[in-house]
């Protein structure tokens, strides 16, 4: 298999069908920008079978997503989509970087939820955009950064409630949308306790790759309880 893109966290292969693509969750984790490096046992299975999972649930729930079917452990077949170069990120909660803009503490909650784009640009350290920054950059009309600000608020709703019936608090989450080749949007790349802020709903416990970022220890296991909690069908 041709591979097309290594990533930090995956790589992408091509398939014998030009509009599918293989994505290979790898068990390497980098942070802040690349700087902060290490391996983490089991992580590329624990995101590939979440993402498949929460990817399912959103199709259920009428949201398009590029997800197809798991191949193996560490493999997700995917719709090939032309990427959308913006990062959305949707808040219910303070923390991480909107601690650090704004001084709030850590853990308030937010009574509506808070979206963000970032330019997905490593050269740059992926900033922080404004709407006419996204313009200027020609990488959405303000028509598609309202349809995707609307997509990641609708996807908010149902993700919310599927952690929370597992004890889990959806703090914040990090997405990327793209352009299927009949020219639909779907979300697109992962959903995942590396792109996610996942708190214990009881012990505030960090749950997600804010273990590893802040050195809180305990890092594969965090993973593995995400796995756990996230694979139960019955709900909590
Ligand atoms: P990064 O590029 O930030 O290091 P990854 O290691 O996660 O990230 O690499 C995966 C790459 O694949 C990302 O650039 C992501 O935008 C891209 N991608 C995600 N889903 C798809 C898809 N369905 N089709 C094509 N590319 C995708
Ligand atoms: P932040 O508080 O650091 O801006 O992160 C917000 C959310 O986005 C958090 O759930 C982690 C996720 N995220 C990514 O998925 N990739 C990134 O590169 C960064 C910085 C954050």
């Amino acid at each position: 298999m041709r591979l097309l893109y290594e990533g930090k966290a995956k790589r992408v292969y091509e398939t014998d069908n030009p509009d599918q693509v293989q994505v290979e969750f790898k068990d390497s984790a980098t942070a802040f920008n690349g700087q902060k490096r290490a391996d983490i046992d089991g992580k590329g299975a624990v995101n590939a079978a979440v993402s498949a999972r929460l990817f399912a649930w959103l199709e259920e729930h009428g949201l398009e997503t590029h997800f197809l079917e798991q191949i193996d452990e560490q493999n997700l077949l995917v719709e090939k989509l032309t990427m959308i170069g913006l990062e959305v990120v949707v808040r219910n909660w303070v923390a991480g970087s909107l601690n650090q803009r704004t001084g709030l503490d850590e853990g308030t909650p937010l009574d509506v939820p808070v979206l963000e784009c970032y330019y997905k640009n490593d050269a740059l350290g992926d900033p922080l955009l404004n709407d006419d920054h996204i313009r200027l950059l020609g990488l959405a009309s303000p028509d598609l950064v309202a349809r995707l600000r609307q997509e990641a608020l609708r996807i908010n709703q149902v993700l919310t409630p599927f952690f929370l019936d597992r004890g889990i608090v959806l703090v914040d989450f990090k997405l990327e949308f793209g352009w299927n080749r009949d020219g639909a949007l779907k979300l697109g790349d992962e959903i995942s306790p590396d792109t996610c802020r996942l708190w214990d709903k009881t012990s505030g416990e960090r749950l997600d790759k804010d273990r590893f970022r802040r050195d809180l220890g305990g890092v594969e296991d965090a993973y593995q309880e995400i796995y756990r909690r996230v694979m139960m069908t019955a709900h909590a």
